[in-house]
């Protein structure tokens, strides 16, 4: 399908709420597989990743009610013999079952099959092979991709510091040590979202963060609760940048996650003198939650720290978007992760912006950006949901309508994205291919 965006006439108003965090929604789904009774969540992510995960859960062994907004997870896992199981698009939803799954030998008698899309196949997995292996989990990959073969094996302990900042890795290692033998230790190299570590306690498991170490002891039992998934700040991204781009325009987002592990773009958004103001703090379970508004802005560019970036990893694509339309030149270095996410996404985000007319050169780890008029177009999501969303988000101020080829990929976080924004005022429409 493509997304067809015409240049806004007027300014964008009102009032929207992201749908919920699909990081969090991940590790409902399996934490709630693993633990014993019933765990109630509301607000979870009914988007394509989010579900695989969960099918993935069911088809593990735990059994699943969905009534409205309400999801109930009857947790306990197997006994299962062999199962292959489809991640689809979600390299969350894979690695962190493959921690969480590795060490499971007396749920799993022979083989566990993780698969997904060509996207996600071609994404990379030694990352968290290593870790898994040295703790002495049985896992079998092509070249460090997918489809990864596991035969859930007893595990140990291990002390572990991953090479890059990643939520993913840190939390597939402290998966898999929930039933390792002794206390596993993770040093992290920089920060990266916290939402496990926020979760476990809620479940009943002691985890320690001492400085850059989080530490968890093996053979501790997991039980289900209430749990509410406050909103994805990164779906509420491309809200707020709508906000901010359009002229005069003055739109608000409720119910955000304001985790600070997590704000990054916000901080960027500031620095390039976007209007965004906070209101209503409050906290859901243990995640920081408020509102946001967003008001038209004169952009400008911005030289972007490179400690900022694993604070904002999913956001550089919207953030390159608004640079592309800011007064002058926008450096981003230190994203190299960009590279293996849904899309290569320094290469297709400035691929897309080239076909818009923007000025830029594409760097080995960033990007510089010169903004100024944004063309009229046609652009490709190339697979990619956040660059499909960018891109939509940029039309809103290009010169004549842009069309988003491979729209559809929006399903993966945020299936109401078009639907919010012409709440919000905006004219765009999808076409068959
Ligand atoms: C995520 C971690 C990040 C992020 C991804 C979600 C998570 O990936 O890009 O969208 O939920 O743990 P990395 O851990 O690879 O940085």
């Amino acid at each position: 399908m493509k997304l067809i965006v015409r240049p806004c006439a007027r300014p964008l108003t009102g009032r929207r709420q992201p749908p919920g965090d699909k990081s969090i929604s991940h590790r409902l789904a399996i934490l709630g597989g693993l633990a014993a009774g019933q765990s109630t969540i509301t607000g979870y992510l009914q988007s394509a990743d989010t579900l695989a995960t969960l099918a993935a859960i069911e088809q593990l062994g735990a059994r699943v009610e969905r009534e409205q907004d309400e999801i109930r997870i009857h947790g306990g896992l197997g006994p299962i013999e062999r199962a292959s199981l489809d991640l689809g698009n979600s390299g969350t939803g894979v690695r962190l079952l493959a921690g969480a799954l590795a060490g499971r030998s007396e749920l799993f008698g022979a083989e566990l099959v993780l698969t997904g899309d060509a996207s996600l196949s071609s994404r990379p997995m030694a990352r968290i092979i290593d870790p898994l292996d040295s703790m002495g989990a049985e896992i079998s990959a092509r070249d460090g991709r997918l489809p990864l073969r596991i035969r859930p094996r007893p595990l140990r302990a291990v002390r572990y510091r991953p090479k890059m900042a990643s939520a993913q890795v840190k939390s597939a290692v402290l998966l898999a040590g929930l039933v390792a033998e002794g206390e596993t230790v993770l040093v992290e190299p920089g920060p990266s979202r916290d939402h496990t570590e926020r979760l476990l306690p809620a479940l009943g498991v002691d985890v320690q963060r001492v400085g850059d170490e989080i530490r968890l002891r093996g053979g501790q039992a997991l039980s289900g609760g209430r749990f509410h998934v406050p909103g994805d700040l990164s779906s509420a991204a491309f809200l707020l940048a709508a906000g901010l781009l359009v002229p005069g325009s003055d739109i608000e987002v409720d119910n955000v996650g304001l985790n600070p592990s997590r704000d990054g773009v916000l901080r960027i958004f500031a620095a390039m003198q976007g209007r965004v103001d906070r209101a209503a703090a409050s906290t859901v379970g243990d995640e920081p939650v408020g509102q946001l508004r967003a008001r038209g802005s004169t952009l400008r560019g911005v030289s972007i720290p490179p400690d900022w970036v694993p604070l904002a990893i999913d956001e550089f694509p919207i953030v390159m978007a608004l640079a592309a339309a800011a007064d002058g030149t926008t450096r981003i270095s230190g994203a190299e992760e960009l590279r293996v996410k849904e899309s290569d996404r320094l290469a297709v985000m400035c691929r897309q912006l080239l076909r818009l007319g923007v000025d830029l050169e594409e760097t080995p780890d960033g990007a510089l950006i010169h903004g100024g008029t944004v063309e009229g177009g046609v652009v490709d999501s190339c697979g990619d949901h956040r660059i499909a969303m960018s891109l939509a988000v940029l039309g809103l101020v290009a010169r004549g309508p842009v069309t988003i080829c491979n729209a559809q990929w929006i399903r993966t976080s945020y299936p109401g994205f078009a639907d919010d924004l012409a709440a919000l005022g905006a004219e765009l429409e999808w076409q068959e291919e």
